[in-house]
């Protein structure tokens, strides 16, 4: 049984037949005429806020042909204290798949072994395989090859997100720079690695110089909110604005996963200026979901 629970399971070619096929669903959208969902019914199980995953899923399932359930874990039975894997048992009897957005990365594990059913991680506090998924795409789309490209990561350098790109990183062979403050550095585990392509600063403009892509995510993670008012403390000397990206590559692109927090991760100004870039990656979440499903599936 295929799942896709964090970048670190999958073959660097599995991943690039995700990519190829994102773009190719990109292309063809208006088509529908490719429909490996079809008869199926898939759940989607979330347990904090969405916007983009969820409503990328949502159309998703229903573009390859297949009917989703939306269901927020506070009105089912989990939400009482029904344990994941009897929650996974009995969905498991019913849907043909389930797209899981929650706290510890142990349950979308136990959900993918109890139920019996492919399992997609739509975010924990450990990681984000679809954003990256769709940030790759994204990438490819307006560089070209990303193998000799430096991608800089500023921010909350042991959050999610950034932790999927350290996983990326270790695929692709790209250059990963995480500029981060020595408290929200990665965690040394999850860092090993025997290519020394990936290099972790406290040096904001040493990380941003020459960069191909700047990325940022906000600064304050879901379910991190009791920690706010500290992370912008520590934080607040890596934001990124119009002058820091004139340190990176001319024509560098900055990414953010989103939702962003201007006069905190990014300013207004930066923002805006790199708009076009930031919502054809969000969009992007569209194409590489569909394209994670029908990998799934095949
Ligand atoms: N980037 C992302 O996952 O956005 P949502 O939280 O809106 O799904
Ligand atoms: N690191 C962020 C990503 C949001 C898409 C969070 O977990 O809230």
């Amino acid at each position: 049984m295929k799942h896709f629970l964090s970048l670190d399971q999958h073959r660097r070619d599995e991943l690039e037949i995700i990519l190829d096929l994102s773009d190719k669903l990109k292309r063809e959208r208006r088509e529908n005429e490719f429909l490996p969902l079809k008869g199926q019914t898939w759940a989607m199980i979330f347990s904090k806020t969405s916007t983009r995953t969820r409503v990328s899923f949502e159309v998703g399932v229903r573009e390859l042909g297949g009917q989703v359930i939306f269901l927020s874990a506070s009105d089912m039975q989990l939400g009482r204290g029904e344990p994941i894997k009897d929650t996974a048992r009995v969905l498991g009897r019913m849907v043909h798949g389930a797209i899981i957005r929650t706290y510890a990365h142990q349950d979308v594990k136990d959900f993918a072994a109890f139920s019996n059913i492919h399992t997609v991680n739509a975010l924990t506090d450990h990681a984000h395989p679809c954003q990256i998924v769709a940030d790759l795409m994204t990438i490819r789309e307006k560089m070209g090859n990303m193998d000799d490209k430096v991608i800089t990561f500023v921010g909350d350098g042991a959050c999610n997100v950034a932790t999927s790109w350290i996983f990326a990183a270790k695929k692709f062979g790209f250059q990963l720079r995480i500029a981060a403050p020595k408290s929200f550095s990665p965690d040394p585990l999850i860092l090993q690695n025997e290519n020394h392509n990936i290099i972790v600063t406290d040096d904001i403009k040493a990380a941003v110089a020459d960069a191909d892509v700047v990325y940022t995510d906000v600064w304050v993670s879901m379910g991190k909110e009791e920690e706010s008012l500290n992370r912008q403390e520590l934080l607040s000397g890596f934001q990124i604005d119009m002058s820091l990206m004139k340190l990176a590559k001319p024509g560098a692109l900055l990414m953010h996963c989103l939702p962003a927090y201007r006069g905190m991760e990014v300013t207004e100004e930066v923002l805006e200026f790199h708009a076009k870039t930031i919502f054809d990656q969000a969009e992007n979440r569209l194409h590489a979901q569909k394209a994670i499903l029908a990998w799934l599936v095949s």
